[in-house]
């Protein structure tokens, strides 16, 4: 690729820690499809994800993908990380991504409560959660029992271990949103009287064993990319952390795990977190945590996350303004990524006025 942008330039300096090297800042933001049908990717998921790489892509975080567990997804086409025909379908997408040059990592996922019974692939499979509550606090099973609970840690240690011997790049722990993970973490839906739940740390403890036994399965140079958010998909304003104190303890825990990148989701990167100062949620997570943190939400974009209906392209200066300051390491982009796979490849090369604005027909079809 040729640059004829210096403006930009902040965005494709290279990224190296001791784990990993990424040719520029730009991340691919992990985004369910449902093109896999009977949870196995196939050579149009490879395609995707390799289109992406072949076009600059500095580091693909897949979409979701369910650890074994009867209920880890809703959907049938979603891909799953376990079994021999889905793992054989990621390890064909890893091979297509590296021969592009780019580097990928799996979103390692379960749904938690989000989880309607009856869904699809295992309609006879409840949902399982901290407290069996609903996102809205509605109970609908019963809580899991610590039995339960150590089944689920293995199996995000056993796709750990997967993504390490299919060749991926590391892993990425899908900790936010409200699904599993992010229930254990939130008051709301975690209500437990256990080691498992408890205050804001204890709420944590369920994370920590899973980073712990990831960590286990993949020895200590495997990097572990950690997803979390504020906010659940059913209220934006949600808030595990009012205060960069409180967030402080959050993260801790987490640290002490040995979590080596955090993803912090938001909605609009733009947005300071606390009152204050400017800085966001992945800027406040470097600044406590002193690790790379990962920056998301409406990159290159108009219009908030969750406008499916369309959204045009804007100016990148702002974002290249907190960039260039370090107040967080690299860029995840979603939706600007999904509709157009050259999206990276453009902006380098300074060609803003071809970057396709993001539209729902997007959606339905996997380019
Ligand atoms: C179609 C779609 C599917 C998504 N699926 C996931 C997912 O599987 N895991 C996840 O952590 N976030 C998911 N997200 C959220 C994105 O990773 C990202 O945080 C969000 O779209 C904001 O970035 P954007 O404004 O650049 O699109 C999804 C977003 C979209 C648009």
């Amino acid at each position: 690729m040729s640059n004829t942008n210096r403006s930009i330039e902040p965005l494709f300096q290279t990224f190296a820690n001791e784990k990993i090297k990424l040719s520029n800042r730009t991340v691919m933001a992990p985004m369910t499809r449902g093109f896999s049908p009977e949870g196995v990717p196939g050579e149009d998921v490879a395609a995707y994800y390799r289109r992406r790489a072949e076009n600059g892509v500095g580091l693909i975080v897949t979409e979701g993908t369910g650890i074994n567990h009867p209920a880890s997804v809703s959907g049938a086409s979603i891909p799953v990380f376990y079994g021999e025909d889905s793992l054989n379908g990621w390890a064909n997408v890893v091979k297509q991504v590296h021969k592009a040059g780019g580097k990928i990592v799996p979103q390692l996922w379960h749904v938690g409560m989000t989880r309607e019974k009856g869904d699809l692939p295992n309609q006879e499979a409840l949902p399982v959660g901290p407290s069996g509550l609903s996102l809205d606090g509605e109970k609908v099973t019963e809580p899991m029992t610590e039995k339960e609970v150590v089944e689920l840690v293995e199996a995000y240690a056993q796709a750990a271990a997967d993504a390490k011997r299919l060749g991926f790049d590391g892993i990425e722990i899908h900790g936010a949103h409200g699904y599993l993970i992010d229930q254990f973490f939130w008051e709301k839906t975690n209500q437990r009287k256990d080691r498992y739940g408890g205050d804001l740390v204890g709420r944590t403890q369920f994370a920590v064993e899973v980073i712990e036994a990831c960590r286990r399965e993949v020895g200590p140079d495997f990097p572990i990319i950690f997803r979390f958010s504020q906010w659940k998909m059913n209220d934006f304003k949600a808030k595990l952390a009012e205060t960069p104190d409180e967030l402080e303890r959050f993260l801790q825990p987490l640290v002490e795990e040995g979590v080596d990148i955090f993803h912090c989701s938001t909605r609009r990167f733009w947005e300071p977190e606390f009152e204050g100062s400017d800085l966001n949620l992945a800027g406040w997570t470097k600044k406590l945590t002193g690790k790379p943190v990962i920056s998301v939400g409406s990159v290159g974009l108009d219009g908030e996350f969750t406008s499916f209906s369309g959204a045009n392209t804007t100016s990148l200066d702002g974002l290249i303004k907190k960039l260039d300051k370090e107040e967080f390491d690299l860029v995840a982009i979603g939706r600007s990524l999904l509709m157009d796979p050259e999206w990276v490849k453009k902006v380098y090369e300074g060609r803003a006025n071809d970057l396709l604005s993001f539209n729902k027909e997007a959606l339905q079809k996997l380019y």
